[in-house]
């Protein structure tokens, strides 16, 4: 009875041990994972974010935005800047140029973020002809040449053809696809009620010299830079634009005017025209409103770009250059 009593109480009391160390156990399992959970917690964006003085609100809006990439460490890289947030909300925000665009609001505190994000995409921040970067002629109806951009003096496009003199003047050249699809837009234009006619087209890049030359002599270089490329800057040497008037209307003045320009702008799209050069854009592209300058881009880009009401220096930035990052 008693060596009975003795063993139950030894029960008793390895139970009560084991109990004791189970709740050690768990109580060291709790502590663990909570230090687990933190030491994990301290390696996120989100606590990097508000270590680098973001709210948790804009830490997570930022974390969302970025889907948690490793795009978030070149916002750590900087100071803290709520204007980020503003920016990213902008549809055509490219990450590259984010110390762009903060160094452009410092010095441009009136201009709008949308303006920004264009200015800086498409390179204005840095002064005309002061930022040369080659064309990819690579990119073939896609290439861009503008005030930034630049072809060699000895790019010739290689499929030229002569434009009929049905649809142009004597000797106007441009690439095949873009002939293909003028002669295709020449006869639509024709059946609303509008003869269209090319008087300007592929120039090389003398022809461009002295074009732009003859402009610097009559009128001086601020006023030639506003209505001609710098050789080698022409859209004109890509062989990819066209000028275009109507056959009864061919004043640059009074072109913008007309039904054939209401056509074009309507309808250009449809054929992978885009207009160049728009009115009100001239902060962007660096050229006056050219209504009868229209480039070939293919339907693709056009269709994007007249229905999002952009330059091609913007679609650029945005669809080509920083898709392809
Ligand atoms: N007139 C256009 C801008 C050119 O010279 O290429
Ligand atoms: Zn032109």
């Amino acid at each position: 009875m008693a060596k009975k009593m003795k063993l139950k109480k030894e029960a008793k009391k390895f139970g009560g041990i084991a109990i004791l160390i189970l709740c050690i156990l768990i109580i060291s399992c709790i502590f663990g994972i909570k230090t687990y959970r933190e030491y994990k917690y301290k390696q996120t964006y989100e606590y990097k974010l508000i270590e680098h003085g973001y709210s948790l609100e804009n830490a997570k809006k930022l974390v969302s935005y970025f889907k948690n990439s490793s795009k978030i460490d070149s916002i750590l890289s900087i100071s803290r800047n709520e204007k980020i947030l503003d920016l990213i909300k902008e549809k055509y925000y490219i990450h590259n140029h984010l110390e762009r665009y903060l160094a452009y609001l410092d010095t441009h505190k009136d201009t709008s973020y949308k303006d920004v994000v264009a200015i800086v995409n498409v390179n204005r921040d840095y002064d005309f002809y002061e930022h040369d970067i080659d064309s990819k002629t690579s990119d073939n109806e896609l290439l861009i040449v503008n005030k930034y951009y630049t072809l060699n003096a000895d790019f010739n496009p290689e499929n030229l053809v002569t434009i009929n003199n049905q649809y142009a003047y004597e000797n106007n050249q441009i690439t095949e696809e873009a002939n293909d699809a003028y002669v295709s837009m020449w006869h639509a234009a024709k059946e609303a009620g509008i003869q269209l006619i090319v008087n300007s087209s592929y120039r090389n890049y003398q022809d461009q010299e002295d074009v732009y030359n003859s402009i610097k002599q009559s009128k001086g270089e601020r006023e030639a830079d506003k209505v001609a490329a710098r050789p080698g800057h022409s859209e004109h040497q890509s062989g990819l634009a066209i000028d275009v008037f109507e056959i009864h209307n061919q004043l640059t003045g009074t072109f913008q005017d007309s039904p054939a320009y209401a056509w074009l702008k309507e309808n250009a799209y449809l054929y992978g025209y885009i207009e160049r050069y728009p009115e009100d854009k001239e902060y962007l592209t660096g050229y006056s409103f050219e209504s009868w300058h229209w480039r070939y881009v293919g339907l693709e880009a056009a269709k994007v770009i007249h229905e999002e009401g952009i330059t091609y220096d913007e679609y650029y930035a945005y669809y080509i250059e920083n898709q392809a990052e």
